[in-house]
């Protein structure tokens, strides 16, 4: 995102909408096609690149392509997969004590099963996780030690999603990480055919991730997985009652919509404000965690026993379990909250620890004004 130079910004803007290329005869800011528009079958239709165009967010970091040969902890390979209990990834930084809002555009898949060319997340990281499945998505809320796949103590993180920094659809996003794709099996019945998953959102931070896969086949994929809530978190993003120290499969009932609530009788929208008007101190709701039900719970020995040699890399060094994540709490809804904001209204001030992300939306915030001005005009 400190590629995002504001006069860059501002030249682009000026040029749209046809030109791509800037007055310094630099690189164009938006895709032909954004990459929640791009369709590619698992495995046979993958390209080695999603995103193998060069404009000024830069290019993709890894690729998509991924086999016995990337499958290490060094691997680039950013096609992740959200499955089940046992058998998903998480968007996590290259490089040992990194941030996310650093890092967002460039994040690599880190995986609970070998056998997908990723990453695989270290045994003992992951210290609480339910999935959920419901009529219209699938969820996995969870607890992990974020050092154990590179993300810097302290961190309150943020949101990867298909839609990125760009946010509105008008400026054809790449997505965070670039060219990441998501893929499941959950709606096919069968372990070895794969969906591609076109709406999701996963927030990542406080020791804590959530990560949601919205059903393509269902009509509000897009509300569910909604993308442009990323400073209020897991609780008001992914609604859930996951506890630490617990691994469960659950069914449910839908969440409502992110940012969506009913006050009194009223169907309500929230506005997430934007970073420059400072830290989001309360929130006008409380979110809804929906009823779950039939859940299951299992050891974590028996469910990612292929972890079980998997060490971190050297650098991500071991330290006492000094870390408060004062977003998250053993116990009760508050406890998968992570993101920009902790997802609690006394904690989303944390937001501001962040300064990767208070310079990326304050320059979104300026995109969505110079788009009025420009269409309204
Ligand atoms: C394995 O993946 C890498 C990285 O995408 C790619 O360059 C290579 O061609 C792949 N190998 C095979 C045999 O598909
Ligand atoms: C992580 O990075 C921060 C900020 O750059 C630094 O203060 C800290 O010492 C680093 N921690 C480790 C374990 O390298
Ligand atoms: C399919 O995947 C699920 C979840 O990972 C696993 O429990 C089940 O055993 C798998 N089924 C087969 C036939 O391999
Ligand atoms: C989850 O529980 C572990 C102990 O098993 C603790 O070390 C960790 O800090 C807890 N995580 C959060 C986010 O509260
Ligand atoms: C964050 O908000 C809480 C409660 O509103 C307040 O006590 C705390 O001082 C604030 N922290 C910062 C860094 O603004």
């Amino acid at each position: 995102m400190a590629l995002i130079t504001l006069p860059a910004l501002v030249a682009s803007l000026l040029l749209l909408p046809s030109t791509v290329v800037n007055a310094q005869g630099n690189l164009a800011t938006f895709p032909a096609t954004p990459l929640a528009s791009k369709h590619f079958a698992y495995p046979t239709g993958l390209p080695y690149q999603a995103d193998s165009e060069q404009l000024i967010r830069g290019t993709q970091t890894g690729y998509n392509i991924c086999n016995s040969t990337t499958e290490n902890q060094n691997s680039l390979c950013q096609t992740s997969f959200l499955n089940a209990l046992d058998d998903f990834c998480l968007w996590a930084p290259i490089n040992p004590n990194s941030t996310i809002p650093d890092t967002e555009g460039e994040e690599v898949a880190w995986c609970t099963k070998p056998g997908r060319g990723t990453r695989l997340i270290p045994a003992g990281a992951l210290k609480g996780v339910q999935f959920m499945r419901t009529p219209d998505y699938v969820q996995v809320v969870g607890f992990i030690d974020q050092r154990l796949i590179n993300i810097q103590t302290g961190d309150f993180g943020g949101e990867l999603d298909p839609h990125g920094a760009d946010l509105a659809s008008i400026l054809l996003p790449r997505g965070n990480p670039l060219g990441g794709l998501v893929y499941s099996t959950a709606w096919s019945g069968n372990n070895n055919s794969f969906t591609q998953v076109i709406e999701w959102h996963n927030f990542m931070g406080g020791d804590a991730f959530c990560f949601k896969a919205c059903d393509p086949s269902r009509p509000n994929a897009a509300s569910f997985c909604q993308h442009i809530y990323d400073r209020i978190g897991c609780a008001y993003n992914a609604p859930n009652n996951a506890q630490n120290g617990t691994f469960e499969a659950c069914a449910g009932e839908n969440q409502d919509f992110p940012g969506v609530y009913t006050l009194n009788g009223a169907v309500l929208t929230y506005t997430q404000p934007p970073e420059a008007l400072g830290v989001i101190t309360t929130l006008p709701y409380e979110p809804r965690v929906p009823a779950s039900s039939d859940c299951v719970p299992f050891e974590s020995t028996e469910l990612f026993a292929a972890l079980a040699t998997v060490t971190p890399s050297g650098s991500a060094a071991p330290a006492s379990q000094t870390l408060s994540a004062s977003g998250s709490s053993a116990a009760g809804t508050r406890g998968g909250s992570s993101g920009t904001g902790t997802g609690s209204a006394p904690n989303a001030n944390q937001t501001a620890d962040n300064g990767g992300n208070i310079v990326t939306s304050g320059l979104v915030s300026l995109i969505g004004v110079m788009f009025s001005a420009l269409f309204l005009s």
